[in-house]
């Protein structure tokens, strides 16, 4: 059985390790800028808002929401983090089979077993650089009910072709099965137009895109995250759905944040650039290969004859810096880890403390 296993538990490693320094965290794929000014500041003003409940299906978050994600808000189901939207959605559907990526995002599979369903996977293999399969998992369709996929993927950090999606997607709807796409990380993608299903989804009745404000917006702690697609079946959920999910503060932070353009285009720009050059320095330290990544993180292999991912993380966090050993991903094991892409000076702390430790 899968464990669950993220990045980003500084507490809990902290205890482990006994250290109480500050960590350089490259372990949770969050936006390195931080959160943007304007949530802050909208949070301390709706401060007074907490005795009171929040805006059960709150207009204004959704009016920003659709108005970022270029559609109407009748298309969007917001969700206490768009975790609560994957298990949502297997809640809803209940597939007996659903067919997912090795290795993914281990909570597509938990939330299918959640509710006494069964994985299905289909391999990411990295002697093909991690590449989509697209006529295996067409040739898989036939076995499953349901299936869930990441664009781009944690933790390869690799796009699927929009042609390759759309095909698998018509398919599937020949076949009766729901497509679920999660672009939790496509804010950082140059050309996110370019590879968005979200025109799809809204469309379509066996598509849905899920969202997140936590990785690019940095908001992982307030838990916002939303659903596209077509209005009918958002209507249908919006009456199925816990009520209130959304909090005072995530609906503040989450309506300055969508709005601040300024935020939106300085973040990708400077992730961009600080990944191509992490990309470039790290694929200069022997023993190490980082696989390419439109994202902002990168999966990196070791090919060392005596270190493996999790002594490299032990090691590491003895000095301060903390990274995803990725051993525990389905379909990878310990000669992988994962490394979120920070700010150019930590970046290149990151890879001078490499070179040292790998000679
Ligand atoms: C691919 C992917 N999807 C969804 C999530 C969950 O995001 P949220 O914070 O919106 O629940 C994560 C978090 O790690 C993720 O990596």
């Amino acid at each position: 059985m899968l464990s669950r296993i993220h990045g980003g538990n500084l507490r809990e490693v902290k205890e482990k390790y006994g250290d109480d320094a500050k960590l350089i965290d490259f372990s949770a794929n969050i936006n390195p800028l931080g959160p943007p000014t304007s949530a802050y500041k909208a949070i301390l003003a709706s401060l007074t808002k907490i005795e009171y409940y929040p805006e059960d299906n709150p207009k204004e978050l959704k009016r920003a929401l659709a108005d970022y994600l270029e559609i109407e808000p009748e298309n969007i189901l917001l969700g206490n983090g768009s975790a609560e939207l994957i298990y949502f959605l297997a809640n809803y559907y209940r597939p007996r089979k659903t067919l997912i990526a090795a290795p993914t995002f281990c909570e597509y599979e938990l939330a299918v077993r959640a509710v006494g369903g069964e994985p299905v996977f289909f391999e990411l293999s990295p002697k093909e650089q991690f590449f989509f399969p697209k006529d295996s998992i067409l040739s898989q369709l036939g076995e499953v009910q349901m299936l869930f996929l990441g664009n781009p993927n944690n933790p390869t950090g690799n796009l699927i072709r929009q042609g390759d999606l759309l095909e698998i997607i018509e398919e599937a709807k020949k076949q009766g099965l729901v497509v679920a796409v999660d672009e939790a990380y496509i804010d950082f993608v140059e050309d996110r137009n370019r590879f968005s299903l979200i025109g799809e989804a809204i469309k379509r009745d066996n598509l849905m895109v899920l969202g997140s404000l936590t990785k690019f917006f940095a908001l992982a702690g307030l838990r916002l995250g939303y659903l596209v697609t077509n209005g009918r079946l958002v209507e249908e959920w919006q009456a199925k759905r816990p009520p209130w999910n959304i909090n005072c503060f995530a609906q503040a932070a989450g309506v300055a944040a969508l709005k601040d353009r300024r935020f939106v285009q300085e973040s990708r720009q400077i992730i961009q650039a600080n990944r191509e050059d992490f990309q470039r320095n790290l694929s200069q330290i022997k023993f190490l290969k980082p696989y390419p990544s439109e994202v902002n993180f990168i999966l990196v292999e070791i090919n060392h004859p005596q270190f493996n991912s999790i002594w490299l993380q032990k090691t590491l966090v003895r000095q301060g810096i903390l990274i995803r050993d990725a051993s525990s991903f389905r379909g990878l094991n310990d000669r992988f880890f994962r490394l979120a892409v920070r700010s150019k000076r930590e970046n290149e702390k990151l890879i001078e403390v490499l070179k040292e430790i790998l000679g």
